[in-house]
């Protein structure tokens, strides 16, 4: 990608990757991404703003001698460390023996084992603190979580430009880097992308996207700089994006409690127990949403909305090959690990031989710190009219703990 100014004295510098399609193992990426990095550039010395992944190092390093004096550049400031950011800060700082390191506390540490160096020339940034370029003040703000506990945002007030590395950001591969070029065809696109990348990186941490919000509220951005996906403008797709992070990083709110039996079954006998014990939960709470998820055949996206934002869920499987069966497992590939703890979960399930798959099930969901029900319900083969009857009870028990 050809260095393109984003504003005075601004420079995006990255690199675009535009046939990825699966960042960090489990993210589809339709639209490929990038890696942004930017120069700014003052009166007296000039930063960079993160780095690129390893792989296109030498790309990017093309993209910096094109954009300046590699040795003009005095800082570089990494808000944030996963390797798709600071890939690259070895290799950099190994050409750039001066160079300091400007990062978070918590960054620092990550910096250093990331990069197996102890001799990098780190700058520790505390919130509000600043570095004067001349004619260019880059002001760090601390934003812990976003998403991860070294993040932070850096504001360059001269320009308008706050540097939001993820926060705000999608993967999406957009060549000329602005979002008022984005044309018309890709708008829905560039959108979605970038709510699936809010949902992945940022699902787990809106207590944090709020707070995050706040303390960039008064700043006047008409710039958002992020780290993926094209800069966002004001009048462009900024408010929009700034709206969607504000509406869903509200707490959800349920007028009643909502209590989904997610389950899959070969032979109906695991389905059998899920619709007794969803009986069984209604009785009690008549009014909850209580709806049962044969897995096989649900909204993947559906259900592994519903098990993070549930108030408390029976999961329930059949044993095949000594363990619960790939679509639950698939499913709690999808808890956000963050939150889920002490949530309510009941585990059942019918099987043949020997029954591992609802304890291995107990183990990974101890794992995650739910509040699991003291026993398991599970049944050999096919259940007896007695067997649903117990079922239902076992719903009623459930039913009963989230009711308090
Ligand atoms: Fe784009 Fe959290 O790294």
């Amino acid at each position: 990608m050809a260095d393109i100014q984003i504003t005075n004295g601004v420079t995006s510098v990255g690199v675009l990757n535009p046939n990825m399609r699966v960042f960090d193992i489990v993210m589809p990426t339709e639209y490929g991404s990038s890696y942004n990095s930017y120069l700014v550039e003052g009166e007296r010395s000039a930063a960079l703003i993160e780095t690129v992944h390893l792989d296109f190092f030498d790309e990017y390093l093309e993209n910096l001698r094109r954009a300046i004096d590699l040795n003009k550049i005095e800082y570089l400031v990494m808000n944030h460390n996963e390797p798709d950011h600071s890939g690259s800060v070895e290799r950099l700082a190994g050409l750039l023996p001066n160079l300091k390191i400007v990062v978070s506390q918590a960054g620092s540490l990550y910096l250093k084992n990331i990069t197996n160096r102890s001799d990098l020339n780190l700058i520790i940034a505390k919130d509000g603190e600043s570095l004067d370029l001349g004619g260019k003040t880059l002001r760090f703000i601390s934003a812990p979580f976003l998403h991860w506990p070294d993040s932070m945002f850096t504001w360059l007030p001269e320009e308008k430009v706050l540097f939001s590395c993820d926060f705000l950001g999608a993967h999406f591969c957009e060549p000329t880097m602005l979002d008022t070029h984005l044309p018309e065809r890709y708008r829905d696109g560039y959108f979605s992308a970038m709510v699936g990348y809010y949902g992945a990186i940022f699902g787990p941490f809106k207590p944090y996207v709020r707070k995050g919000l706040e303390k960039i509220q008064g700043l006047d951005i008409q710039y958002a700089a992020t780290s993926h996906g094209p800069v966002l403008t004001k009048g462009g797709m900024l408010e929009k994006v700034m709206d969607y992070y504000r509406e869903t990083s509200q707490p959800v709110v349920h007028e009643q409690p909502l209590i989904p039996v997610f389950y899959t079954s070969a032979y109906h006998n695991t389905e059998k127990l899920a619709l007794a014990i969803a009986r069984g939960i209604k009785e009690v709470l008549p009014h909850a949403e209580v709806t049962a998820y044969d897995l096989v055949y649900a909204d993947p996206a559906e259900t592994a909305r519903l098990i993070n934002e549930c108030d408390g869920c029976m999961i329930g499987s059949p044993t095949i090959n000594r363990d619960a069966v790939p679509p639950i497992w698939a499913l709690l590939s999808h808890v956000d690990a963050v939150n889920f703890a002490k949530r309510p979960v009941g585990l059942f399930g019918s099987y043949g031989w020997s029954g591992e798959g609802v304890p291995n099930l107990r183990a990974r969901l101890e794992g995650l710190k739910a509040r699991l029900m003291p026993e398991d319900f599970r049944v050999v083969f096919v259940p007896t009219e007695a067997d649903l009857e117990k079922a239902r009870a076992f719903g009623r028990s459930f039913a009963e703990q989230i009711k308090g």
